[in-house]
Formats: C-alpha cells, structure tokens, sequence
C-alpha cells in the first residue's frame, strides 16, 4: 500500500487553520484531533469546525475522534463530508455496527488502539476496516515522546492483516519524526500522523517529503528482504 503522510493541526495555529492547512500542499490528507476531556485529558474541536474546515480544506479530512461513545457521535463527521473517521475501541460498544454505519455514509472506517490495548481481540473484525490506527504516545497531547513498545504491535498487527487478505491500512500516531517513522515503516505501518514534527519545522512541506521519503525507503527494504 502507498505511504501516506497525514499532518496533524493539533499543534498548528488554532487561529488561522487555512493557512496552517495551506502550509502542507503535499499532504495526503489533514489529520483532525477531536477531544471531548473525557476520553483523554484534553478539549479540542467538534462537529461545527470540521465542517468549516471540510469547506476550506483541499485535502481530504482524517477524522480522530477521541471523544466517549464514539457510537453516537461518530456518524455525524461521516455526513459532514470526512473521507476517514476513526474511533476508538476503548469508546465503542458496537465496532462493527459503527463502521458499516460509517461506510454507508461514504466514509472509510477506522478503528483506534491506546498503546496498551492489544489487537488480537480484534483480529476477526480487521476485515470491517479501510484502517487501524494505532497510538504510539498516550492519546491526548501532541509532542509527546514515541512509544517503541508499540512497534511489536504494528508488526504484529501487519500479520493478521495479512493472514486475513484483507485491505487494511495501518495508521501510527504519536511522536512520529525523522528519528521514528523508519521504525515504524518497517514494522508494518503505511499512513503516517505527524504533528509536531511537521509544524516545528522551518518547511512545513519540505517535512512532509522528507518524512514520505524515509518511510518509502523503509518500506521497500523490508519489501526486499521478506
Ligand atoms: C495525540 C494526537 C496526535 C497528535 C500527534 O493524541 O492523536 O494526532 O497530534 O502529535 P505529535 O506528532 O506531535 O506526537
Ligand atoms: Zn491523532
């Protein structure tokens, strides 16, 4: 599956949001952190602005709702236009019932993994998904430290996608930057959330390239060998 490199705003300017989404023209889609500060210790933005953004935005939208009872709110980032929401399965009574929802408002379905939440539980179900995401920091904040102990976890996660012959994008999130997304990339991982490593650099654009570049790298190498 072709890397995609998915900029978050998190820690852009909440000010201007056009032109912090202008500054990454070769993003494959805009990541969208959505917090409720019950899921995860922190607020961030809702319904109303991800539209406001889907009219400004010429990326596709990532949505990643972590926010409690993703069941009933979810559907509605699908219907405001989202080309992917994820949920967490931590916030979910019904997984399967959500992403057919989800699908069936033209949007794909993801599910959401907090680090120590394990996959195999869901090893069945990976079918019902266009992505997994899975966290390699505590959700919640953005410019927090990469969890390496993740990594068995993307490989792990690799190998039931593939045992399944599904289609199953995996999507990291957390601490990822030049110094992490190789690793990441050769575990198994092919979408790439970036937030604070896109929006410190000089070259928001140039970051993006240089972040695709290495987990392209990453990919055919292990491509190569196996
Ligand atoms: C954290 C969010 C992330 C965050 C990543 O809970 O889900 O998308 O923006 O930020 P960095 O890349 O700085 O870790
Ligand atoms: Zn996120």
């Amino acid at each position: 599956m072709a890397v995609q490199i998915t900029p978050s705003i998190l820690n852009a300017d909440f000010a201007n949001l056009q032109r912090e989404i202008s500054r990454v023209p070769g993003a494959d889609m805009i990541h969208v952190d959505v917090m409720d500060n019950h899921f995860v210790p922190n607020l961030t933005i809702g319904l109303p602005v991800v539209e406001s953004l889907k009219r400004i935005s010429p990326h596709p939208l990532d949505i990643h709702l972590m926010i409690e009872d993703a069941d009933r709110w979810a559907p509605g980032y699908a219907e405001a236009g989202a080309a992917s929401v994820t949920f967490h399965v931590e916030a979910t009574r019904a997984p399967v019932r959500l992403a057919r929802e989800i699908r069936h408002l033209n949007a794909r379905a993801s599910l959401g993994l907090r680090p120590a939440t394990p996959i195999e539980p869901y090893a069945d179900l990976l079918g019902e998904f266009d992505m997994i995401l899975l966290m390699t920091v505590e959700p919640g904040f953005g410019g927090q430290a990469f969890l390496d102990v993740v990594l068995p976890k993307i490989a792990r996660t690799r190998s039931l996608i593939r045992a399944a012959d599904a289609s199953v994008a995996i999507q990291v999130d957390g601490g990822v930057s030049v110094e992490t997304i190789e690793r990441c990339a050769a575990a198994g991982a092919d979408v790439f959330v970036a937030g604070s490593a896109v929006y410190t650099a000089d070259d928001p654009d140039a970051m993006v390239a240089e972040l695709r570049a290495l987990a392209e790298a990453a990919c055919h190498e292990v491509a190569t060998v196996s």
